[in-house]
C-alpha cells in the first residue's frame, strides 16, 4: 500500500476499507507513515468525513496499537467514565469514589487540560504528593484496595491515539467526529472494563456546540463500545455555564470534598449522582434508577464516598488531611471580583470564557508540558437564574500572578451578562444514549 494512494482516495470522498485503515494506523504510530503524510489524511477526514464502518475500524485500530489492561484478575464488575471535557468539569474525581463506595470498581485514566478545559490529572495534581503515574501493578494494587484509582495516560494504551492527537492539536484537525470519537473509544476500550458510561458535553464551553452533533458523537462511541462487547452509553449534558461554582484546580478539589460531605453545589450533585446511578445499573450492579439514588444516597450520608477518595489519594502517595482541611491544598496570594454592573438576574455565565480566563489565570497552559498554578481559578458567585444587585461580586478570579489577574478581567467580564427578566434554565441532561 502507499499512503498517498489512500490520501487521494478520502480527498475524493470515497471511503477506505479495514486493512487500509489498520496499515495507515499502524505506520502512523510507529512512523513507518510520516507525520505530513498523516496530518494530510486527518485533513482529508475532517473534510470528508467517514462512514460509521471506517470511524469504528480506526477505533479499532488505535485501540490495537497499544496494550489492552488486563483486568480480570481483579474481583467484580469495572466499569469506566469519560467526559469529552469541559469547564469546572471535576465529576469524576467526585464519581469514582462515590462509585466505589457504591460497590463497583472503577479504574480510570485521565488526561490534562489543554486549552480552556481542564483536566482531572491537573486537578488531582494539586493535591500535595499524589502521584497520577502509576504503574500497571500499582494502579491494579490501589484498584484492589480502594475500587477506584485514577492515573494518566500511559505510554502503552492506544499509542496511536497519542501520536494523532499531538498532529491534531496543530494541524487544525481535532474538530471531527470521527477522529474524537475514535480518540475517545480507542482509550477507554484500552482500559479493559465491563462497562463504560459517557458524558458528552453539549455547548459554549464544549467541543460539540451543537446538540445534533453531540448526539451523533454520542451514538457513534456507543455504537463503537457495543461492537466491542462493552456496555456503553451516554448522556448528553449542557456545558453552558461551568459546572458548580469552581473552576480550577485546588479549588474544584475542595468543591469535590464538599459534594462527597453532601454539601456540594446542586447542578454538580445532581449530574455527579445521575452518572453514578448509571454507572450502577449499566454495570449491572442495580437492577434500576431507584435501587441506584438510594445506594448512591447511603455511600454520602455513611461518610463511605469520601472515606473512598480520603484512601485513594493516601495510596497515590498523596497528604488525605485535604479531605478534612482543605487549607492543605495550595492557596492563591492574589485574589479579584468581577461585580455586577447593573442589578438584574444573570442570563449567562459563559463557560468557554470562564474556562479562557481560568487558563489565562495560570489553572491551564496553552503549551503541553507548560507548568501551571495550581491555586489559580475562578469561584463563580452568580449562577445564571440569580438575582444581583449593582456591586454584588458575580465571579472571583484567584492567582498567583497579578499581572494574570488584569489579563483574565475582561475575558471573565464578558462571561457574564444581566438582564431584567430571568433567564429559561436549560436542564443539565439534555438526552441519553444507549
Ligand atoms: N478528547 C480526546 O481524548 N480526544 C479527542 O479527540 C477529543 C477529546
Amino acid at each position: 500500500m502507499r499512503a498517498v494512494d489512500l490520501i487521494a482516495r478520502k480527498r475524493d470522498g470515497h471511503p477506505l476499507s479495514r486493512d487500509e485503515i489498520r496499515w495507515f494506523v499502524a505506520g502512523a504510530a510507529t512512523g513507518a507513515v510520516p507525520d505530513y503524510q498523516t496530518s494530510a489524511l486527518l485533513m482529508a477526514v475532517v473534510l470528508r468525513g467517514m462512514t460509521p464502518e471506517e470511524t469504528f475500524w480506526l477505533t479499532e485500530a488505535m485501540l490495537h496499537s497499544g496494550d489492552r489492561l488486563d483486568l480480570s484478575d481483579l474481583p467484580g464488575l469495572k466499569i469506566s467514565k469519560h467526559s469529552t471535557g469541559g469547564v469546572g468539569d471535576k465529576v469524576s474525581i467526585a464519581l469514582a469514589p462515590l462509585a466505589a463506595a457504591c460497590g463497583v470498581m472503577v479504574p480510570k485514566l485521565s488526561g490534562r487540560g489543554l486549552g480552556h478545559t481542564g483536566g482531572t490529572i491537573d486537578k488531582l495534581e494539586s493535591i500535595p504528593g499524589y502521584r497520577a503515574d502509576l504503574s500497571v501493578a500499582e494502579f491494579k494494587e490501589v484498584l484492589r484496595a480502594v475500587g477506584t484509582s485514577i492515573i494518566s495516560q500511559t505510554a502503552t494504551l492506544a499509542p496511536a491515539d497519542k501520536k494523532l492527537y499531538a498532529l491534531r492539536d496543530v494541524t487544525a484537525t481535532v474538530e471531527s467526529l470521527p477522529l474524537i470519537s475514535s480518540s475517545i473509544m480507542s482509550k477507554k476500550l484500552a482500559e479493559g472494563t465491563d462497562a463504560i458510561v459517557l458524558d458528552v458535553k453539549c455547548g459554549d464551553g464544549a467541543f460539540m456546540k451543537d446538540s445534533a452533533l453531540a448526539r451523533a458523537l454520542a451514538s457513534s462511541m456507543v455504537d463503537a463500545g457495543a461492537r466491542m462487547g462493552v456496555r456503553t452509553e451516554a448522556l448528553i449534558t449542557s456545558m453552558d455555564a461551568p459546572l458548580g461554582r469552581a473552576v480550577g484546580n485546588a479549588v474544584e478539589i475542595e468543591e469535590c470534598v464538599r459534594l462527597l460531605q453532601g454539601a456540594g453545589p446542586p447542578d454538580l450533585m445532581s449530574l455527579v449522582s445521575r452518572l453514578a446511578v448509571r454507572m450502577l445499573v449499566t454495570s449491572g450492579a442495580c437492577r434500576d434508577d431507584a435501587e441506584g439514588e438510594a445506594r448512591v444516597r447511603t455511600a454520602i450520608a455513611s461518610g463511605e464516598a469520601l472515606d473512598r477518595l480520603r484512601r485513594m489519594i493516601a495510596r497515590h502517595g498523596g497528604d488525605p488531611r485535604v479531605v478534612d482541611d482543605p487549607s492543605r491544598l495550595p492557596c492563591a496570594a492574589h485574589r479579584a471580583a468581577i461585580v455586577a454592573d447593573r442589578p438584574g438576574y444573570v442570563t449567562r455565565v459563559g463557560a468557554g470564557l470562564v474556562g479562557r480566563a481560568a487558563a489565562t489565570l495560570g489553572a491551564g497552559r496553552t503549551i503541553v508540558g507548560e507548568p501551571i498554578d495550581h491555586a489559580a481559578g475562578i469561584l463563580v458567585a452568580a449562577r445564571p437564574g440569580d438575582r444581583v444587585s449593582a456591586g454584588d461580586v458575580v465571579l472571583e478570579m484567584l492567582s498567583n500572578d497579578p499581572a494574570a489577574l488584569e489579563l483574565a478581567r475582561p475575558l471573565a467580564r464578558a462571561a457574564v451578562l444581566i438582564a431584567d427578566e430571568p433567564p429559561a434554565l436549560p436542564s443539565l441532561v439534555l438526552d441519553s444514549v444507549r
